[in-house]
């Protein structure tokens, strides 16, 4: 028997996506490692290592005397533990969804130091971003994506968004 597996799998695939059950499997891969999440999820989020690429990664841990204007230093041997951690987990060593998405999306000779500033998660947010920040005490920046993706912390950015002073955002069913 001669089985088309291209004509099986996409309206499998687009049955799952209308019931938004893709939606709720993970696009990065969550954080465990207690230490890089106390030590870099205490002024914010603690991103993601599949969230950037090595290369970026390096350059924030070698700076971390002057971080965004904050001195986040760390004891050498804890940086070297969260650098490699960070480096054996960036965006090009992972298959997720948007790890994947990030690699693509940045060029090999650039070093973005904001994941916000990826034109993949860029391209998500700008239509609105600007205009729901003006005015909005309640959210911090466009840095604080666990204050409007109530799912940040497991790795799920395409369910869960509940904007602060907009409310649930509704995706449609849409990837
Ligand atoms: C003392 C507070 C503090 C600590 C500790 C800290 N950060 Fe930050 N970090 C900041 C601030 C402030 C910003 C800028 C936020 C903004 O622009 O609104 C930032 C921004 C970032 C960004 C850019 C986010 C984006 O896409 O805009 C990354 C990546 C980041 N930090 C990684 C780390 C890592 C990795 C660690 C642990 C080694 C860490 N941070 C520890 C204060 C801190
Ligand atoms: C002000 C609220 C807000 C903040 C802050 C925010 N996001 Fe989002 N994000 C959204 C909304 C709304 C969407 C859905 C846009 C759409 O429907 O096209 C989205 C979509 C996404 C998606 C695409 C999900 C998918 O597969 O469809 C990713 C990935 C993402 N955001 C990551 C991030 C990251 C990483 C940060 C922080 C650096 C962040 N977001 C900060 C509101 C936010």
């Amino acid at each position: 028997m001669n089985i088309n597996f291209k004509k099986i799998l996409i309206p499998i695939y687009l049955i799952l996506l209308s019931y938004n059950v893709l939606a709720e499997i993970p696009g990065v891969i969550p954080v465990d490692n207690k230490l890089y999440a106390e030590e870099c999820g205490s002024c914010h989020f603690a991103y993601q290592p599949g969230l950037m690429p090595a290369r970026s990664w390096q350059k924030i841990m070698k700076t971390l005397d002057d971080h965004f204007g904050e001195n986040a230093e760390l004891e050498t041997e804890e940086q070297q533990v969260l650098m490699d951690y960070l480096i054996y987990n960036s965006a090009e060593s992972s298959i997720y969804r948007h790890s994947v998405n990030i690699e693509r999306s940045t060029a090999w000779n650039q070093t973005p130091l904001r994941i916000a500033n990826i034109s993949y998660i860029r391209f998500q947010h700008d239509d609105f971003m600007e205009d729901m920040l003006k005015y909005n005490p309640q959210i911090k920046s466009r840095s604080y994506c666990n204050d409007c993706h109530t799912k940040a912390k497991d790795g799920i950015y395409a369910d869960g968004i509940d904007i602060p002073g907009y409310g649930k955002w509704d995706m449609h069913g849409c990837m």
